[in-house]
């Protein structure tokens, strides 16, 4: 628990085509410190410190995609759903892996209790890991994700609004409403932020919607009322009277999502089918 042990202890990793620089600390062997590059199979998330063991396993890995069923495809990713409890191993190696891009989160072992749904993008190479989340076979708080990623060399591409797009349908289809777990990280503050007020704003800005109160908008969206009124708020968009919520859609805030949605249309936005979710609530 010193602060030394927290220090940055991965140089480099190698992942698929991938080199990138750990952002904090994760709990691998020691020895892996003194090592230049750390090789990861980006199948089985195994890691070695040379490049020869590497070479060798890679040669004899058949694992092509996550170890579990794909619940969700369509022509940009798909979905896998893999319970840490069957598959101990490849999941704490991937919270080995994510640890190197959270500061405060600290579930490496005891996996058990988390079901990861693991996004990917598909070549003939085979399915490549570019994000997931996790989320508590059961929550107490009504938490729907516990930990979320979307690896460094994928960022900033949309890949994390359609992590937390799906982790909502999820919710959908358990007809729940959820909510990620707190504390959330700067980025994932941002990340949700931005989701929630798109969310928000477009379910608004369809016709016959206009009227729509703080609880119809958590039905729709599997939001909690809570995460609905804070997105409304910091969109200036609450206002009060005869002690009611009133959602005032302003004309600002109509502007400037057309103008993102423009931006949108322009790179290519990415959803998520809800009709191409083939999944039940575990039971
Ligand atoms: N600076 C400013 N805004 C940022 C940002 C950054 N570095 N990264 C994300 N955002 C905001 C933007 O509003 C962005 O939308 P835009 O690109 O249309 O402006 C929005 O978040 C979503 O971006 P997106 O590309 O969909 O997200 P992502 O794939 O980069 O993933 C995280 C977001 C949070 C999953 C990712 O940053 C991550 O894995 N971080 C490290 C792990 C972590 O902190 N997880 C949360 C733990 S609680
Ligand atoms: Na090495």
């Amino acid at each position: 628990q010193t602060e030394i042990s927290r220090v940055r202890n991965l140089n480099r990793i190698q992942m698929g085509d991938a080199e990138i620089e750990p952002w904090y600390f994760s709990p691998y062997p020691v020895e892996f410190s003194d090592e230049d590059m750390v090789y990861i199979c980006e199948f089985c998330l195994e890691y070695f410190g040379e490049e020869k063991p590497f070479h060798r396993h890679r040669s004899k890995c058949t694992l092509l995609h996550p170890p579990g069923n794909e619940i969700y495809r369509d022509d940009y990713v798909s979905f896998f759903e893999i319970d840490g409890r069957r598959q101990r191993t490849w999941c704490r190696n991937l919270c080995l892996l994510s640890k190197l891009f959270l500061d405060h989160k600290t579930l490496y072992y005891d996996v058990d209790p988390f079901l990861f749904y693991c996004m990917c993008t598909r070549d003939e190479h085979g399915c490549h890991l570019v994000g997931y989340f996790s989320k508590e076979k059961e929550s107490a708080e009504g938490y729907n994700v516990a930990c979320i990623l979307t690896l460094p060399q994928y960022q900033r591409k949309g890949f994390g609004k359609l992590l937390i797009a799906f982790s909502y349908e999820l919710s959908k289809r358990e007809g729940k409403l959820g909510s990620p777990e707190k504390p959330l990280s700067d980025l994932g503050l941002l990340g949700y932020r931005a989701f929630w007020q798109e969310t928000i704003v477009d379910l608004l800005m369809e016709p016959g919607r206009t009227d729509a109160n703080v609880e119809e908008l958590g039905t729709l969206t599997a939001m909690t009322t809570n995460d609905v009124l804070h997105t409304l708020q910091n969109l200036n968009m609450l206002r009060y009277s005869k002690n009611q919520h009133v959602i005032v859609l302003t004309d600002a805030i109509i502007e400037q999502r057309e103008r993102q949605k423009e931006k949108e249309k322009i790179k290519g936005k990415k959803s998520i089918d809800s009709e191409r979710l083939m999944w039940k609530p575990p039971v």
